[in-house]
């Protein structure tokens, strides 16, 4: 059978706790927390978008109804918003879910990122797809498009990569190239290893918040055992596909945001508001007065 190659559909677990940013996720979860006026959320099926993928599949869990809130359709609030004459804002809520669909499941045991990627599956069905970890911003499309593209040409799954210094390999994924990067930046995989020690770990490339996979990887996820930290770990159903098909790594170029701490968070904040035409003058007016 030939499987369809177009990437369709992105999974994003959001069904954390979000400890880090505790007692501010006791009541909103940390993905709908603004990014200027933006839930971070957004920013992030924006990307998907942006790379042609049109079916948002969101991995919540039932004690974060807020986040089934952000996509229900609100008529009332456009009418009003309309009525007032704010357009703009009204089209940007309308189109949340109109224009690409969205289907919400759940993972109600924190059980770790593969699992949680598995409760992907039945709405993802047969066909390649992306993960996209809430937790890293990127700064366009531009990844993610060149990752479903080698996904397309090489038939196998595709993780984005950053090369970080060795002391900091112990908190990712790490890829085992079997070859040379390519001049776009594409690297074979022989294999993968999660948060190795430094002193095992097979190279500097680590695994970043951004994945298309084949769909084989939804059985490899039903087989996994517990693995680093006692987790199902997405990395080991990965490192089941790169031991029988192809599997590659593309080093990201785009700028990339680490939302999973306070600072962080503040850090994407700051970038994105300097970004945006309405909110850039009014943002370095404050941030010299804290210079
Ligand atoms: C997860 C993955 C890891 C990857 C990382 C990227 O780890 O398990 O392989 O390198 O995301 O952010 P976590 O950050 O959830 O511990």
């Amino acid at each position: 059978m030939v499987r369809p190659m177009q990437v369709r559909s992105a999974v994003i677990p959001a069904a954390g706790m979000g400890t880090r940013f505790l007692p501010a996720t006791k009541a909103v979860p940390k993905e709908l927390m603004p990014i200027g006026d933006t839930p971070a959320i957004q920013i992030i099926i924006d990307e998907a978008l942006g790379a042609g993928i049109d079916h948002i599949v969101v991995v919540s869990s039932r004690s974060k109804p807020a986040i089934e809130q952000y996509f229900a359709p609100d008529p009332e609030l456009i009418e009003a918003l309309k009525a007032k004459g704010k357009d703009d804002v009204a089209e940007r809520i309308a189109s949340i879910g109109r224009d690409w669909r969205v289907t919400i499941t759940y993972q109600d045991n924190p059980r770790g990122l593969g699992h949680a990627v598995g409760c992907g599956r039945e709405a993802v069905g047969d066909e390649p797809f992306a993960v996209l970890l809430p937790d890293e911003l990127m700064g366009d499309s531009s990844l993610l498009a060149q990752m479903c593209g080698v996904c397309a040409s090489t038939g196998g799954s595709v993780v984005g990569v950053k090369q970080v210094p060795r002391e900091d390999v112990s908190s990712y994924g790490v890829l085992a190239p079997s070859g040379p990067m390519d001049d776009d930046g594409v690297i074979p995989v022989a294999d993968l290893v999660e948060k190795p020690p430094v002193d095992e770990a097979p190279s500097e490339f680590i695994i970043i918040g951004r994945y298309v996979l084949t769909p084989d990887v939804f059985d490899e996820i039903e087989n996994l055992t517990p693995g680093s930290g006692g987790e199902l770990q997405l990395t080991d159903a990965l490192r089941a596909q790169a031991s029988r098909s192809p599997f590659s790594g593309v080093l990201s170029s785009v700028d990339r945001y680490d939302t999973g701490n306070p600072v962080g968070f503040l850090d994407a904040a700051v970038a994105y508001a300097l970004r945006n035409p309405d909110m850039a003058d009014g943002t370095r007016a404050i941030l010299t007065t804290h210079t």
